[in-house]
């Protein structure tokens, strides 16, 4: 925390932002992230890593325990190195929010999940935030990097730091630096992903790339918090609306019995001007089948109707159905309703080599199956056991139930799976992932 020093030449005080600074530059700022889930964790780790002495503050007393095990729950942090720093006393966790009086920066990482209606539910960032204003002190740097509107951190955010009485940009600082992790991706991580950060005033975004630059490799300082926030809108927007569009492509190839798989690898040899999206049995995660309704449900407020977003997320949002009935039709295709058949549904996180069901298609996909009176079984090394309405459903061996199913369904491709072998074995098996790539067979059906 920063108090009052003055230049031993001039007497004059030195600034607040000037004493962060060295802090900073020094590696004697005291670090703190605000919610530790996939985002919040590998953060905190990297700053840890880098010799800053980091807290860790949930809300949730069980993941704090856990935290402070020593045990990384976030898979793509190992606990070889997660151990060693809780072991070594340059990361812990707690849940009371006290010690923000104690900190020079602080990131906000909570969640930002969409209301039933599909509008923000900021209720998070506004608890953390309240709690931040609690205990602001000069000196402080406060950054929000949870994935949000345009103008949540100088609407929301920055009057209730205010209402303290400090000055943005001179007492404190505040900035936004949307997240960009990418779970399971082993090329790309926390450290390697090139940071973007605007703040409220230019100091603010000097002192909060400053920061991220001890940490990370690169960093890309923009005007505001507003460009910010609306940087990270336009990568996922862009992704879903891609996505949402080669669904749509698949929808049309199985009407005219395209394999729209090979379309698409033919088009991307085209060495400019076109970026191969896949299809897929539907959206999942925490980012992409959320984040673009953040920027329509603004833009609409603005007056602009976001077309492409509406649209493509009713093509996305559709693919569990159409998954379904390319089930049902290849087992109608051998004499089998789908009313009492077993359908074993290859992994069900919401994408390949992760954990993580939320918004999972295989969710949708199984509620659906169940729905028409299928019975339903999973494989799925990452995810042990799933919630759902009737029940909790457990992951079972890939074998023998992949010979006993009526119908195997790929949702997931997991890598280091021999599908191959599966395909051999199965009655009947449906690839939404192209995971059989090149292999014929008449009991093979493709998306
Ligand atoms: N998961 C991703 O791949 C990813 C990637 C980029 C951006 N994001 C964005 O990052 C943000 C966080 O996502 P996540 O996946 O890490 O979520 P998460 O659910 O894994 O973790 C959030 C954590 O915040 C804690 N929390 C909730 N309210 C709190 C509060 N008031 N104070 C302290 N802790 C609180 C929760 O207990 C939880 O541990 C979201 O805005 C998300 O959109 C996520």
């Amino acid at each position: 925390m920063i108090s009052e020093t003055l230049l031993p030449a001039t007497g004059q005080p030195v600034s607040a932002a000037q004493q962060l600074k060295d802090r900073i530059r020094n590696r004697t700022a005291r670090v703190g992230v605000i919610g530790l889930g996939y985002v919040g964790l590998p953060l905190a780790v990297e700053f840890a890593k880098q010799g800053f002495d980091v807290t860790g503050i949930d809300v949730q007393g069980s993941k704090v325990d856990e935290f402070n095990s020593g045990h990384s729950y976030v898979k793509d942090v190992s606990d070889d190195v997660f151990g060693p720093l809780i072991r070594g006393g340059k990361l812990r966790a707690t849940t009371d929010f006290s010690v923000l009086t104690e900190l020079d920066t602080v990131d906000i990482c909570v969640p930002t999940p969409l209301r039933k209606t599909k509008d923000p539910d900021m209720s998070f960032v506004v608890a953390a935030s309240d709690e931040v204003a609690k205990y602001l002190h000069p000196g402080l740097l406060v950054m929000l990097e949870s994935t949000t509107y345009p103008g949540t951190t100088d609407e929301l955010v920055l009057p209730k730091l205010e209402a303290t009485g400090l000055i943005v940009g001179k007492d404190f600082f505040l900035c936004f630096s949307p997240e960009r992790v990418d779970p399971g991706n082993a090329k790309f991580h926390t450290r390697n992903i090139p940071k973007v950060v605007g703040g409220i005033t230019p100091v603010c975004t000097e002192v909060g790339a400053l920061f991220y630059q001890q940490s990370l490799d690169t960093v890309v300082s923009v005007s505001s918090t507003r460009v910010a926030e609306m940087v990270k809108l336009l990568e996922n927007t862009f992704r879903m609306i891609n996505i949402g569009l080669v669904n749509e492509m698949a929808l049309m190839c199985d009407r005219m019995q395209i394999d729209v798989w090979e379309v698409i690898d033919a088009a991307a040899t085209k060495p400019f001007g076109f970026m191969p999206f896949y299809p897929g049995p539907g959206l999942g995660g925490h980012c992409i089948p959320i984040d673009p309704f953040y920027l329509s449900w603004k833009s609409k407020e603005a007056g602009i109707e976001a077309r492409f977003i509406d649209l493509a997320g009713y093509i996305n949002g559709r693919m569990p159905e159409f998954v379904v009935e390319k089930i049902q039709n290849a087992l109608n295709d051998e004499g089998k309703p789908l009313k009492n058949s077993h359908v074993h549904v290859l992994g069900v996180a919401y994408k390949r080599d992760i954990d993580d069901v939320r918004e999972s298609p295989a969710l949708d996909i199984i509620a659906l199956l169940e729905r028409r009176g299928a019975r339903v079984t999973y494989t799925d090394r990452y995810v042990r056991k799933i919630r759902k309405d009737g029940g909790d459903l457990h992951s079972v061996e890939l074998y023998p139930a992949v010979e006993e199913a009526d119908c195997c369904v790929i949702v997931t491709d997991h890598t280091g799976i021999d599908y191959s072998a599966i395909a051999d074995k199965a009655k009947l098996i449906l690839d939404t992932r192209n995971a059989l790539k090149g292999k014929r067979s008449h009991k093979i059906v493709r998306l």
